[in-house]
């Protein structure tokens, strides 16, 4: 695990990129955009990726005005391995997907792989429209295997290594007001 000293060195190097109040505004928006796509009749389900997208699900749910039910998935990929890439699944959701509306919420989309395989999951449970939304849209290059955008972005951030708001460092940082990059430290993965 990282030490509290690495946490603080860290802390002491990063850049706020995004206040709280600017990831305000952003959740109003994708918030506006949801009102005006859902109606009263739609009844989606709305995914949590856990464990990073649980602040922007629990800022977001608050605004919207349409009724809904909600449930989540929890998965990690795996790195530097035969599979790299590949989604180990933690959790599935025990709400049943068949003919429903789901909407997937993420804390960022990235080489936009684990949001693709959420898909695929919800379209073998016989889901009758999926949706996507991500707090951050990182100005990465995407991945062959993975999606290209999603349907409701918050911010749109440069290609950075980004923390706070629920997006961490080995677990630690999520708790921060605002999206911050920093440097990782020395061979850490
Ligand atoms: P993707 O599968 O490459 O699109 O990445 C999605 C997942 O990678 C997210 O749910 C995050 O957990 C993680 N991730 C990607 N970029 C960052 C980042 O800049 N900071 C923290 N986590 C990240
Ligand atoms: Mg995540």
């Amino acid at each position: 695990m990282i030490s509290s000293r690495e946490i603080q060195n860290m802390q002491k190097n990063m850049v706020c990129l995004h206040t709280q109040q600017e990831v305000e505004v952003a959740i109003d928006r994708v918030a506006e955009a949801m009102n005006q796509t859902f109606s009263a009749d739609d009844l989606p389900i709305f995914l949590c990726t856990m464990n990073g997208a649980v602040i922007f699900m629990g800022q977001l749910l608050p605004r919207l005005r349409f009724p809904l039910q909600i449930d989540y998935v929890h998965t990690a990929r795996y790195y530097g391995t035969m599979h790299a890439g590949d989604l180990h699944w933690i959790a599935k959701p025990t709400t049943s997907l068949q003919d429903r509306i789901i909407v997937i919420v993420e804390d960022i989309i990235d080489s936009g792989i684990t949001l693709a395989r959420v898909i695929d999951y919800c379209e073998q449970q016989g889901a009758k429209k999926i949706y996507t939304a991500a707090l951050v849209d990182k100005e990465h290059e995407r991945s062959e295997n993975g999606i290209e955008t999603v349907d409701f972005a918050g911010l749109h951030v440069e290609d950075k290594f980004l923390l706070g708001y629920g997006l961490d460092y080995q677990g630690f940082f999520r708790n921060l007001p605002g999206i911050y990059a920093v440097q990782k430290p020395e061979g850490r993965e």
